[in-house]
């Protein structure tokens, strides 16, 4: 039964792997922030994913809060989504996306990330 169990649970990751990784196939926005972003920022955004912890130097951004996210303009959030937290003079904490996702779905991701931000003050 637990043979079963842990053969289902591996065919189940392998292919939403290949999901991912097949020519083609077009994820959505929220399935991206969810498959690459969440473990840090949390599905919601607010920086309380499940590698989030106190130990980190610096924690993932939330990036609903208009506070945080009024500093950085659509341009800015593309650059670092690309190449990574130090391109703008943030932590390398914020990985680099640039190698493993196109243009467009970072693009998608922006837009995404922009409408996460829902305060008063929150760049448009
Ligand atoms: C390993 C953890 C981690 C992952 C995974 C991660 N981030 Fe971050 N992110 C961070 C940290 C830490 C910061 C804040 C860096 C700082 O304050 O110096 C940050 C900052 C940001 C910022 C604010 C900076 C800016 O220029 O706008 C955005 C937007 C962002 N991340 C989006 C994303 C997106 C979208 C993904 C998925 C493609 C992602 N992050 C994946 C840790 C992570």
């Amino acid at each position: 039964m637990k043979t079963k169990y842990n053969l289902a649970i591996a065919t189940l990751s392998s292919l939403s792997f290949l999901a991912q990784t097949t020519p083609g196939f077009a994820a959505t926005p929220k399935e991206n922030f969810d498959w690459y972003c969440a473990q840090c920022h949390g599905v919601d955004g607010t920086g309380n994913g499940i590698n989030s912890v106190d130990e980190l130097p610096v924690g993932p951004m939330n990036l609903t809060a208009a506070k945080e996210m009024s500093k950085f303009t659509g341009p800015m959030i593309i650059k670092t989504l690309t190449h990574g937290g130090p391109v703008n003079t943030l932590d390398s904490l914020m990985p680099p996306w640039g190698n493993r996702l196109s243009t467009d779905e970072i693009e998608g991701l922006m837009n995404y990330v922009r409408a996460l931000c829902k305060e008063d003050g929150c760049p448009k």
